[in-house]
């Protein structure tokens, strides 16, 4: 596959303004896709993301035997195979961008027994995969990667697994999604336990499917357990809009005196907002609207104004839940005023770059003064946004891409990312929804 990279430039603007809503949650998408997937009868998805990494997980999926449409309507489809019923793949899975596609198929995949080959992008091939295979080679799958546990990858899953309990040594959702996945067809009860609360949607969806998970807390964290081999039913799921995509406006009008934003319909499941918590801690004005439940999330509409903000500290237990969005808050934090310092947060350097770096990288090339640690991320803040001008490098990150071009809304010099192609695996129409609101992003002129 060839990558054309676009570059985009982001020029000032007047201020934001608007009602839009952002695309369907990624995380929700994913476990839709795979659950409806080995569920029996239909399930319909309404709200779907349709971004590459979420239509990676529904192709693989497809590659495995279940039948995956799009109705007209844009509400999805999946006629399930029966827990333990996916078929062989014929080809390479082909997971793009997306290490949860990765991660997670990975486990539903260790307990069929099939053999499957996965691989990914130059940024997924990077990716350390020895997190998931571990536990999963524990239940008797068996891994072939490239060395440093890297994609290419084979999936020898096992005839007959083992429940197993497992202490998870980094905080993940991934890890913690990929063994209950594989624990659905494992006789007996696997345990996943976890020292800190990592987002919960898989236990959500195996539940409103059908499963039975157990949650308590035990002596090294909350222990979720999965009884294996349950019949999954097909279900209706709606999908609310991602707080992760969220994030990109938000800040947005937050950085732009004057701006009022109001988003429709974002999921604020309480291990997804940590950033909203953060950004109001700095001042930031958001208020909720409307708050409700939707298939067992908890859903508002936001209304954001922009104002100024001002530096903290982030505590290291809140990195589960704004994993993804630190990049953005750097950006908040090189407009506000005073020191912002983000602690325990060295799980940036293994996303779909090392966002430490670029997140630094890119704020000292606009201007900013920032410091990068092992594992902390420092921004120093003057009130005022940093100057701008310079073409950030994205290495195939979406969200230091929509990060940047946020950034350059409010900068004095224009912000351009080298590529804005990624955005696509999570934010399709991201420039024309901020365009939208009244921000300036464009094709660079040739
Ligand atoms: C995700 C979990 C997070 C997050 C990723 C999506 C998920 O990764 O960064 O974008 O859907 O489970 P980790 O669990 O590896 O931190």
């Amino acid at each position: 596959m060839t990558h054309r990279p676009l570059p985009l430039v982001s020029r000032k603007a007047a201020r934001l303004a608007g009602a839009v809503r952002v695309p369907g949650d990624k995380s929700i998408s994913h476990r839709a896709l795979m659950l409806g997937g080995v569920a029996v009868g239909e399930t319909t998805v309404h709200g779907l993301l349709e971004g590459e990494d979420v239509l990676a997980t529904g192709a693989a999926m497809r590659a495995m035997g279940c039948k995956v449409t799009r109705g007209d309507d844009g509400v999805w489809r999946i006629w399930g195979v029966g827990v333990g019923g996916l078929s062989e793949p014929s080809s390479v899975l082909d997971m793009g961008n997306s290490g949860t596609s990765t991660r997670l198929l990975a486990g539903l995949l260790a307990t069929h027994p099939l053999t499957a080959f996965m691989t990914g992008d130059a940024s997924l091939v990077k990716r350390p995969m020895a997190r998931v295979t571990v536990p999963l080679e524990q239940m008797g799958a068996r891994f072939v990667c490239r060395s440093g546990g890297r994609l290419p990858m084979a999936v020898i899953g096992a005839d007959a697994s083992l429940p197993v309990t497992y202490v998870l040594p980094v905080a993940s959702a991934q890890v913690k999604s990929a063994i209950l996945l594989a624990g659905l067809n494992t006789p007996g009860t696997t345990t996943v336990i976890e020292r800190e609360a990592t987002r919960d949607h898989s236990e959500h969806m195996l539940r409103h499917f059908g499963a039975e998970v157990a949650v308590e807390d035990s002596e090294d964290g909350q222990a979720i357990s999965i009884t294996g081999q349950p019949e999954l039913t097909g279900r209706e799921i709606r999908v609310p809009g991602d707080v992760s995509s969220a994030a990109f406006p938000i800040v947005a009008a937050l950085i732009r005196p004057g701006s009022d934003v109001r988003l429709a319909g974002v999921g604020l499941n309480p291990r997804r907002t940590g950033l909203i918590d953060t950004l109001i801690e700095m001042g930031g004005d958001i208020s909720f609207e409307n708050r409700r439940v939707e298939a067992g999330e908890p859903v508002a509409d936001l209304r954001i104004r922009g104002g100024a903000l001002k530096g903290i500290d982030v505590p290291p237990e809140r990195a589960p839940s704004m994993i993804d969005e630190y990049p953005i808050l750097a950006v908040a934090a090189a407009c506000a005023e005073g020191t912002t310092r983000m602690l325990g947060v060295a799980e940036l350097r293994v996303k779909e770059s090392d966002r430490l770096a670029m997140t630094a990288d890119g704020l000292a090339a606009c201007g900013a003064r920032v410091e990068a640690g092992e594992d902390t991320l420092t921004v120093h803040g003057t009130g005022r946004p940093p100057a701008g001008g310079a073409t950030v490098a994205t290495a195939l990150d979406h969200r230091i891409a929509m990060s940047f071009l946020v950034l350059g809304t409010a900068a004095d010099a224009p912000v351009a990312i080298d590529d804005s192609r990624p955005i696509e695996t999570s934010f399709p129409g991201f420039a024309e929804l901020m365009n939208g609101l009244g921000a300036e992003i464009a094709e660079p002129a040739p």
